[in-house]
């Protein structure tokens, strides 16, 4: 081999481009028509994101796209409220159990006569209104939490004035709903000033990057993987994600975990945001909703990552440790050692070991005795990995005494050497 070092590239965001090729032409659902911005809005986008724990962002589609928060804001919110105020004091004011209802219901829980949960819109609008305490302006506090948001993206996030606007003009609901807590005294601004502040967390504008690094902040325990800044408790990101997966959904919340397993919030303009704790944040955009106003596309995209890639919350297949041991040359031969079991996480950090080594000799060996398991997406990503380094010009072996990587057919009929040892 030349002077010039060989560079591999990893296969994750191509793996994302098949996942929205694969629901590309499914058309079922409606955009939401209620609020008119939205309404008009091009129902063909589609785009999804990954962001790990370690900071690593992968993208696929329309992934600079921006559209509003709307809900998933209220995941957000009620982790900056507890921060703010701590678990006792929000209790008395929203509770944490399912509702079973629609994100708009006008009802409050019989025996406390609170919202039964934060991530309906009469929950909604009760955190939003403790963000600064009570005598905040409108203004500040929605500036409080779009500062809040953008540091959790990583980047300056702004209000779109206009769907603000548009909004406001068609909010009976929820004012209704802000009455009904002013008469409980939940809620102490007045009905109009309430709605604006909580119109105003919805409208912040995100692309799925962004809503990926948000995610992968809460389930990296409260640290920004990429900023490496500790923005939210690790309790408190314990439980918004906890709050997510039995709410986040709304009256769709069982029937989601216990298909797909990953806690989740939607909003009605399409986003879809996942957590999988101490792994990854996972971000969808596709505008046409279900009756629940969860978008179709995005619950399909995360029903395949989730049965694929083995993402099921309660599937228990994580893996601990590097899954890298090392990296190094012997006998003009550059080897990879694995380690442990191998889901997407440890497939992710091997695919971009590799992605980012300058190899220096002609034969790469992945050396897997090491290794007691792949998962499905973790097998084909590893296979796939493989199959690039030798597009790339590179021998690649295998050195797998257990058979764990059975029948390592590189996905084109073709096989990597099989060495016998070390
Ligand atoms: O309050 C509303 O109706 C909207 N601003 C947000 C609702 C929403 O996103 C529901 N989620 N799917």
């Amino acid at each position: 081999m030349g002077q010039e070092p060989l560079t591999v590239k990893t296969p994750i965001a191509d793996y994302l481009d098949d996942l929205l090729d694969d629901v590309r032409d499914r058309d079922a659902g409606a955009v939401a028509d209620y609020i008119p911005d939205l309404a008009g809005a091009p129902t063909d986008r589609l785009a999804a994101a990954v962001c790990t724990i370690n900071g690593v962002l992968y993208t696929a589609g329309d992934d600079d796209v921006e559209f509003s928060m709307q809900s998933i804001s209220k995941a957000f919110t009620y982790a900056l409220a507890l921060e703010q105020h701590g678990l006792d004091k929000l209790l008395e004011i929203v509770g944490m159990e399912p509702s079973g209802e629609a994100f708009n219901e006008l009802s409050l829980d019989d025996a406390t006569k609170r919202p039964m949960n934060p991530m309906i819109n009469a929950g909604a609008i009760a955190v939003n209104q403790v963000i600064d305490g009570e005598e905040a302006t409108v203004e500040n506090r929605t500036e409080t939490l779009r500062r809040f948001y953008s540091r959790l993206a990583g980047r300056e996030l702004r209000i779109d004035e206009g769907l603000v606007e548009s909004e406001l003009g068609t909010s009976d609901r929820n004012m209704a709903i802000a009455y009904m807590l002013r008469s409980y005294g939940i809620v102490r601004d007045s009905a109009r000033d309430a709605v604006e502040s909580y119109v105003r967390q919805c409208a912040v504008m995100v692309t799925v990057s962004d809503l990926a690094v948000m995610g992968a902040t809460l389930a990296n325990g409260g640290v920004q993987p990429v900023t490496g800044e500790q923005i939210i408790e690790r309790r408190v990101a314990q439980l918004v994600q906890a709050v997510m997966s039995s709410a986040g959904m709304y009256d769709a919340a069982g029937r989601w975990m216990a298909t797909v397993g990953i806690p989740a919030k939607s909003g009605v303009s399409g986003g879809l945001l996942g957590t999988l704790p101490g792994q990854l944040g996972l971000a969808t955009f596709s505008p046409r909703l279900d009756a629940q106003g969860n978008s179709e596309r995005g619950k399909l995209v995360f029903q395949r990552f989730s049965h694929e890639g083995g993402m099921h919350l309660m599937s228990a297949e994580t893996f601990g440790g590097a899954p890298v041991r090392v990296v190094k040359v012997v006998d003009d031969v550059t080897v990879f050692v694995l380690q442990g079991s191998m889901d997407f996480n440890g497939a992710e950090v091997f695919l971009r070991t590799a992605e980012t080594h300058e190899f220096r000799t002609d034969t790469v060996r992945i050396d897997i005795h090491r290794v007691n398991r792949f998962n499905r997406i973790a097998r084909t990503m590893t296979l796939e990995g493989m199959r690039r380094m030798r597009e790339d010009g590179l021998t690649v072996q295998l050195l797998d005494p257990e058979g764990v990587l059975e029948d390592p057919d590189l996905g084109d009929g073709t096989y990597p050497e099989i060495v016998r040892e070390d």
